[in-house]
């Protein structure tokens, strides 16, 4: 394949990319990755032409359309020889260890510490942690590891990043209140790549899971079953899920008013209080969207590539591409997208220009990204 476009050029095995020098080294291998499935394009004046592998003709790619076919992919677009069916197994594992230590400390006393006011953080979350990083540092000792118990280890010049959240949904597990899974991703310079969730659902005397995977590229699957979003168009038809974090600021403001709104007309905002499991409600096509202020990276990013794999969209709240280093998220079905985000997202730029920070937080210092 040949695209010219500019100076910079980019190959893989199938591909070669000449594009404009403007454009960063990032962003032009993310983009090499996102049409690596076209088998010849050929730019005359502002557009170009594709054929797909099996022949397919499509039409008008403008130059403009670069950036957003690069913004509209979370997912990581190379495992720089890495198998994902290594990584799968590996995070497999690792995401029902985790759950065996939840699950066996499951309707018993807990010994619960406080991080905040009201943000708990329970032995459970801190001996879960532990077994899933005793797993995977066994298999990838070289990796980066960012867990949001024990922070940051391993080696940063890695490019691959473990993003680990033992316990999502603390305050449920505390409770006995179901909704709450562990969440796993493994990122690509930056991009998730690879990921589980470990859902727990039933309650007291009838504690089941289901365990969510997905690979960038590769689909996303419920206990083994390929899942898909919905393909309702309605908001009025929605059925919505949100999350308020600890932090009591102006976003969090801000989003009460968003749940009034959508409460008035949607069927219904749900607020279970599990981000990852969230995520994986509208993958599974049982919630249409779901939108959240101040996550952090191991909040989202198994769930994020979980919707995405499952066929739906995901970008900032401010309608911008997103990063699990980003301060907002919104994932939907992707019908529906756009038109949450004529609400939702002026909101959000409000915000951004009342000066509350969304600057990227998270990242490890040295991690190399391409986000
Ligand atoms: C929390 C949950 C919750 C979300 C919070 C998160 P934790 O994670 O995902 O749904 O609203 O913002 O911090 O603390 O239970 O792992
Ligand atoms: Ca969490
Ligand atoms: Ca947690």
């Amino acid at each position: 394949m040949a695209v010219a476009m500019g100076a910079r050029t980019l190959t893989s095995a199938s591909t070669s990319l000449v594009l404009p020098k403007s454009l960063s080294k990032g962003a032009a291998s993310a983009l090499l990755g996102h049409v690596k499935l076209w088998t010849s394009v050929k730019v005359g004046g502002s557009r170009a032409m594709c054929t797909n592998s099996s022949g397919v003709r499509r039409g008008g790619i403008a130059r403009s359309a670069v950036s957003e076919v690069t913004a509209s992919k979370i997912g990581a677009i190379s495992t720089e020889g890495l198998p994902v069916k290594a990584l799968m197994e590996v995070l497999d594992a690792a995401g029902h260890r985790g759950a065996e230590v939840i699950m066996a400390a499951l309707d018993k006393p807990r010994s619960i510490d406080y991080k905040g006011k009201a943000d708990l953080v329970t032995d459970t979350d801190r001996n879960t942690e532990l077994a899933i990083l005793e797993v995977v540092r066994e298999k990838f000792p070289d990796h980066l590891i960012l867990g949001e118990e024990g922070g940051v280890s391993g080696d940063s010049n890695s490019d691959y990043l473990w993003c680990i959240d033992p316990l999502d949904g603390t305050t449920n597990f505390a409770h006995g209140y179901p909704s709450f899974a562990v969440s796993i991703a493994v990122l690509y310079r930056g991009r998730p790549l690879a990921a589980t969730v470990v859902e727990f659902a039933g309650g007291p005397f009838a504690w089941v899971t289901r365990t969510f995977t997905a690979s960038a590229g590769g689909g996303a699957f419920c206990n083994g079953q390929r899942i898909h979003v919905s393909s309702n168009d309605m908001v009025e038809r929605s059925l919505l899920v949100t999350g308020f974090g600890y932090d009591h600021d102006a976003a969090w403001e801000t989003n009460l008013e968003l749940f009034k709104y959508y409460t008035d007309t949607s069927r219904g905002v749900r607020r279970l209080g599990a981000a990852a499991v969230d995520c994986c409600h509208v993958a599974l096509g049982i919630a249409d969207s779901y939108w959240e202020f101040r996550l952090k990276p191991w909040d989202m990013a198994a769930g994020a590539l979980m919707v995405e794999e499952a066929g739906g969209k995901v970008t900032r709240m401010d309608g911008g591409p997103f990063s699990v280093f980003d301060r907002s998220v919104i994932v939907s079905n992707g019908a529906i997208h756009d038109k949450l985000l004529e609400k939702i997202q002026p909101a959000t730029e409000k915000l951004i220009a009342d000066g509350l920070n969304f600057s990227q937080w998270l990242k490890p210092t040295g991690y190399n990204s391409d986000v």
